[in-house]
């Protein structure tokens, strides 16, 4: 829904959470720049993401490695020769487009159809209905699967063999139009490296091409020695790294979806050779379960395997998640074998060996990388909780039932008036709970349009005071998502909105 889109878009700039990056000049693609609200959910996400990562699992550690790194990094790893997006212009409309996507958008149509079908059948058939042989058996479903397998192949071997004019024939064959004009005069296709570079050193000193990190994860790989050593670290382990990376992405669009300014977090899992795809299967099922556990509804995600393996990958999966364009890559669970390690012994002449003491013998450990973009996690998040709802009485609120644990706010208080010693209460309460959570103050306006403002940011909790907490020492705590109010002693109220803050 790209209304939705939209309306989070603009939540997002209304509200403190995502501005356009320099915006008094009408903005620059895809750069954002996280506000007051936005970067206070950001940390909370790197957090509930670290913790589970890091804190929680005795055998992996943390790094941050510099965003520059040596030049020769990006020849082993394969990102100057192979990190490329095939792209091409329409000579009419002069825009541009990867080719690959245009080619999967029609593989897309297909499988529409075949929804189609099994939605039709479905209708028919009602209970006593059976997917599985349905999509076995339907000659209509058969043809259309032909196609996507046959287009599929066709794509994945002329991207693997670089033959970039068979993906232009194939773009013809399926006589794929502009989506914005609708002509079919397309240039070649030609391969556009998505690595930012920029120059080390003043020009005279003989400038050095480096490049912008486009991963974080060799930041990882060079380091993965000194980290086993110095932290006496046995296979399998794991290090973790939460960091910038950049890439010039041809089509960026769709809000924070894709940037060329992003986050990533990563983390690399070193294994025995031979075991790498047990530990896949196992950090495929952790990673999801960690998504589902987090409460943005189990049914917004699954898992996409892919075909189509990037240069360093034996197995790979996207955890896609149901973002309001439909389900899209949010994070990706990559075997990526020996590939980097021995890359970068190779260039680098240097052992990047594992000594295994119980097997006597020296090798290079396989990896498992999970990688998940925090910028896009920030709006899996965000659109889950954007809510329009209609009250009891008629008024119309929106809400963004952020999970406690990573709301901006966990609680506001509120002095009921602007008087009689309830803001010096008020006050006085905020002052003892700051230390355990992100506060906010508000005594400006009718309380109504306090809670909505609340609502707007997605504080979970907000805690009134009025004239009976002088009396008895009470307060109300009021509940983001069901509008309950429940009344406890003061001296209750950290436990309490510690019980219900935490995940
Ligand atoms: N080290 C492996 C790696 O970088 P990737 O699939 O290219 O793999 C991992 O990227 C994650 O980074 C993606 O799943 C996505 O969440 C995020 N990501 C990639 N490109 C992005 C972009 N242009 N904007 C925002 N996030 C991006």
């Amino acid at each position: 829904d790209d209304n939705l889109l939209k309306k989070i878009t603009s939540h997002a700039k209304e509200y403190g959470f995502i501005f356009p990056s320099s915006e008094i000049y009408d903005g620059l693609a895809a750069a954002y720049d996280y506000g007051q609200n936005g970067v206070e959910l950001k940390n909370n996400i790197k957090e509930y993401w670290w913790k589970a990562m890091v804190q929680m699992n005795e055998n992996i550690v943390g790094i941050d490695a510099s965003i520059f790194m040596h030049p020769s990094t990006w020849k082993a790893s394969g990102h100057v020769d192979a990190f490329n997006d095939p792209m091409i212009d329409n000579k009419d409309s002069k825009k541009r487009y990867r080719a690959d996507v245009l080619i999967e958008d029609v593989i897309k149509k297909y499988e529409a159809k075949i929804e189609k079908e099994v939605a039709k059948a479905q209708r028919r058939f009602g209970d006593s209905f059976d997917k599985e042989q349905f999509l076995a058996t339907n000659p209509n479903v058969k043809r259309s699967q032909d196609k996507i397998d046959e287009i599929e192949t066709r794509l994945g071997s002329s991207l693997a063999k670089g033959d970039l004019a068979d993906v232009k024939a194939l773009i013809e064959e399926l006589g794929i139009a502009d989506p914005v004009s609708g002509s079919k005069n397309w240039t070649d296709v030609r391969q556009f490296n998505l690595m930012f570079s920029t120059e080390l050193g003043s020009v005279a000193e003989g400038a050095n091409k480096i490049y912008l990190r486009p991963e974080t994860a060799q930041g990882i790989f060079v380091n993965y020695l000194n980290v086993q050593k110095t932290g006496r670290m046995k296979l399998p382990f794991g290090i973790a790294q939460i960091g910038k990376a950049f890439r010039n992405e041809i089509i960026a669009r769709q809000f924070i979806f894709r940037m060329r300014e992003f986050e990533q977090m990563e983390m690399q899992f070193f294994v025995k050779p031979g075991e790498e795809m047990t530990w896949y299967e196992s950090w495929k099922a952790k990673r999801i379960a960690w998504h589902k556990a987090l409460g943005l509804g189990e049914d917004n995600y699954r898992f996409h395997d892919h075909i189509n393996l990037a240069h360093y990958a034996n197995a790979a999966t996207d955890v896609e998640f149901n973002f309001p364009m439909g389900f899209k890559e949010l994070e990706g669970v990559h075997s990526r074998t020996d590939f980097d390690l021995k890359a970068h012994e190779e260039l680098s002449g240097k052992k990047l060996q594992f000594f295994d003491h119980e097997e006597n013998k020296s090798y290079v450990p396989y990896v498992i990388e999970t990688s998940i973009g925090l910028d896009r996690m920030f709006l899996a998040v965000m659109s889950s909780a954007y809510t329009e709802e209609t009250l009891e009485d008629g008024s119309e609120r929106t809400v963004m039932k952020i999970p406690a644990a990573l709301a901006p706010y966990k609680v506001a208080v509120l002095p009921l008036v602007k008087k009689d010693g309830l803001p010096e209460k008020a006050r006085e309460i905020l002052s003892d709970l700051r230390f355990d959570f992100n506060c906010q103050y508000d005594e400006k306006d009718a309380i109504g349009k306090r809670y909505r403002r609340q609502d707007a940011i997605g504080t979970p909790f907000c805690v009134t005071v009025d004239y009976d907490t002088l009396e008895d020492n009470t307060v109300t705590i009021r509940d983001r998502d069901d509008l309950s109010q429940i009344r406890v002693s003061i001296d209750e109220l950290k436990a309490k909105l510690k019980e219900s803050c935490s995940l």
